[in-house]
């Protein structure tokens, strides 16, 4: 699933984003700029267009994905309902490689859509670094654990 989009060169304004926006809210609010400056070599950005499966359910979770620009859906087999829609800011993925379990869930662009990516191996690196992040990400995870368990 992971590496299927179009890779996109970071420039300036990416940068401005994740040093600023990022550090705001969500996922990187945690790190002091050396930390981020640490955790930019590994981060990929691409460019997805609109129904792009990105996380299979049921499938192998190799990646974590950060919403630069653009928005995703959530859903689970059997559901009538979506399960959840995320969008710039937010991030997914992250369950199946914290609790080691195969994705929980399939997520597909809703429109065309830029995400950062991390790669497994790269994101518990950068969670063992940074316990803030990490706990910021688990509380996440497991609250959409109690939503999957509850609808
Ligand atoms: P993962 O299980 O790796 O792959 C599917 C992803 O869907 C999952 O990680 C979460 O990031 C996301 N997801 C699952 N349940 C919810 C939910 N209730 N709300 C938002 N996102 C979810």
């Amino acid at each position: 699933m992971a590496g299927n989009g179009k890779s996109v060169r970071l420039g300036e304004g990416e940068y401005r984003w994740l040093e600023k926006g990022l550090r705001g809210m969500g996922f990187f609010a945690k790190l002091s700029l050396k930390e981020l400056a640490g955790v930019l070599p590994y981060i990929h950005l691409e460019d997805h267009p609109k129904g792009r499966v990105l996380c299979k359910e049921g499938g192998k979770g190799d990646s974590f994905f950060l919403i630069y620009k653009g928005g995703v859906e959530v859903s689970k087999k059997n559901w009538d309902k979506p399960v959840a829609k995320l969008k710039e800011g937010q991030f997914f993925g992250e369950m199946s490689l914290l609790f080691g379990h195969p994705r929980n869930a399939t997520v597909k662009t809703l429109k065309p859509t830029q995400l950062f990516e991390l790669k497994a191996n790269d994101f518990s690196r950068i969670l063992k670094k940074n316990p803030g992040v990490a706990k910021t990400v688990r509380k996440v995870a497991d609250e959409r654990r109690r939503a999957l368990a509850q609808i």
